[in-house]
């Protein structure tokens, strides 16, 4: 059994915050204002056209370098420069993490195994061009001649998740008349209504899988095909309409897609930090090219930033401490990301599958257990919709919530009253998250509407909102490509810091594979084709026994 990994938990920084948040226990954020006029611009850093106001967090001066000691006394400089030179950042696949480099401009160099592996990165956003070019020309058609008008995503996790929320989030920079549609889920429901809409001479199938082994990627495009075969299509003709985003050529070529129709994936890319590649290819035959590389251009200088400004300043630096010090000393288990945005409503999603399967871990990077907390879970919606549903729970609950309001200053719809009104309530959230409302403030307000005395004593407890909640204001100017790239890449960076601090490989999953193997094993059951023994424990075979009396 591996040893027990003390070694954070007695660093002398992880001891003076302890420290830190013994003495700000008793203290209010009220308090934190009133004795501080200038809080609101101290604590407030930009990056990459991101603005970001973390001044409603509990947190000091003195707190906060705390914080910043502790990500330098865990090599933070170092395991930053390691991940963006190609080092073996993921140590149980032994694989680099390469996704900065999928948006490195043409004339960088970075290398994997002694090869630079950017001019392949530009060959194949030349290809994703030529395609999505060819595709909105009408130059490349169906197999009857006519123009594509949809196309088909099949892919699941992260070869899913960042494509729809980039596409559906800048839907305002739309080119072309492509409709883009996403076939995620192993539930039949998901592809046949998709299908149910589509005519096969006019839809493209993206099949997005980097493994090309995930069952539900391949059990879907099966239907796919077939469904393009009974339409009208033939198999001389699934070459015009069926193409693969992969890194296992050979299994794309087995299921009938040629190499010529095949764009790369790279190990060195982890699936949910894939959406920067051809797996963006969704992205960009909605978008259109010009847009996907503002998106890279975006996510680029939010990677500038997180290399090149100094801590205090840095964002992802910031963003990533402020939640080891809720996690790991206010005992937070979970963070809530509130986009104010109806464009961003799939950012939650998105940022699920990127904090919780990298940071969903247990043992350190060599095998040890933690004797600490590590990922919380992330979890969220639009505002002002969450405001009606669990904001209750945030601002009266027993638990500590973190929470990241999201806002752009500008909107993309002419209703101007209304988005001054989202804003509104933007900043309401986070106020009454922060200061609350005292028992003898709700007491006086009852009194005011003419309530007895007796009355209004009784009601006021339930009333009365501790505030001292912890949140994060970030702003954009507008929500555009750049703006979207730098937030997915922030998000990227965050992850990543708050991995480095708590010694885990945040681009490995194991931790999904049990689940795939004992599907495997139940599968055959199910279908009749495995009979006899037991599927592993009495609960599983009696669910399958009724499964199967159903016929
Ligand atoms: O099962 C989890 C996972 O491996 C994710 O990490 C990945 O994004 C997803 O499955 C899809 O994998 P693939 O792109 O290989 O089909």
């Amino acid at each position: 059994m591996p040893d027990t990994n003390a070694t954070l938990t007695s660093r002398k920084e992880w001891l003076a915050l302890n420290a830190a948040r013994e003495q700000l226990a008793s203290t209010h954020m009220r308090d934190l204002f009133r004795d501080d006029p200038d809080r609101a611009t101290r604590y407030q850093v930009e990056g990459a056209g991101l603005t970001l106001d973390f001044s409603r967090n509990r947190l000091t001066d003195e707190s906060l370098q705390h914080l910043l000691q502790l990500a330098q006394a865990c090599g933070l400089e170092k395991r930053r420069a390691a991940l963006f030179d190609g080092d073996i950042v993921n140590v149980t696949e032994h694989r680099p993490a390469l996704h900065t480099a999928l948006r490195a401009d043409e004339s960088s160099v970075v290398c994997v195994q002694g090869e630079n592996i950017v001019p392949e990165i530009h060959r194949t956003l030349a290809r994703m061009e030529a395609l999505t070019n060819a595709v909105h020309s009408g130059e490349r058609t169906g197999f009857t001649g006519d123009r594509f008008t949809d196309v088909v995503s099949i892919g699941i996790g992260g070869s899913f998740l960042g494509p729809k929320l980039v596409a559906e989030a800048l839907h305002p920079y739309r080119q072309g008349s492509i409709t883009c549609h996403f076939v995620a889920n192993i539930d039949g429901t998901d592809v046949t209504e998709t299908l149910s809409t589509l005519k096969p001479e006019t839809t493209l199938f993206l099949v997005q899988s980097k493994s090309f082994r995930t069952q539900e990627t391949l059990e879907n495009s099966l239907v796919a095909r077939q469904w393009f075969l009974d339409n009208g299509g033939t198999d001389a003709a699934v070459a015009k309409h069926f193409m693969a985003v992969t890194a296992n050529v050979e299994e794309a070529r087995r299921f009938g897609i040629e190499p010529d129709n095949t764009f790369p994936m790279w190990d060195w890319v982890g699936g949910r930090y894939s959406l920067w590649s051809a797996i963006g290819l969704p992205i960009a035959l909605t978008l259109g090219m010009k847009h996907f590389r503002a998106l890279l251009a975006g996510a680029r200088t939010m990677d500038e930033h997180f290399r090149q400004a100094p801590p205090e300043a840095n964002l992802p630096v910031i963003m990533a401490m402020l939640s080891v010090w809720y996690t790991n000393f206010w005992d937070a288990q979970s963070h809530a990301v509130l986009p104010y945005d109806e464009y961003l409503k799939f950012l939650p999603e998105h940022l699920q599958q990127l904090d919780m399967e990298s940071n969903g871990k247990r043992v350190t990077q060599r095998g040890a257990d933690v004797n600490y907390q590590t990922g919380p879970i992330l979890w969220g919606g639009v505002g002002a919709n969450g405001q009606h549903a669990y904001h209750q729970l945030i601002h009266q609950g027993t638990r500590l919530i973190p929470a990241d309001f999201i806002i752009p200053l500008k909107a993309r719809h002419p209703v101007a009253h209304h988005h001054a009104a989202l804003f509104a309530n933007c900043l309401s959230q986070a106020r009454a998250m922060m200061a609350g409302k005292t028992e003898a403030e709700a007491e006086q307000e009852l009194l005011d509407t003419g309530l007895a005395p007796d009355a209004a004593r009784r009601l006021a407890p339930h009333k009365a909102i501790p505030g001292n909640r912890p949140c994060n204001i970030l702003l954009m100017e507008q929500l555009t490509p750049e703006s979207l790239g730098a937030l997915i890449a922030l998000y990227e960076h965050r992850t990543f810091v708050q991995s480095v601090i708590w010694d885990i490989d945040c681009f490995d999953q194991w931790g999904v594979e049990l689940g795939k193997q004992i599907g495997n094993e139940i599968l055959p059951r199910l279908l009749g084709e495995a009979q006899g023994g037991s599927a592993g424990d009495s609960a599983t075979d009696n669910l399958i026994r009724l499964f199967l009396s159903r016929g």
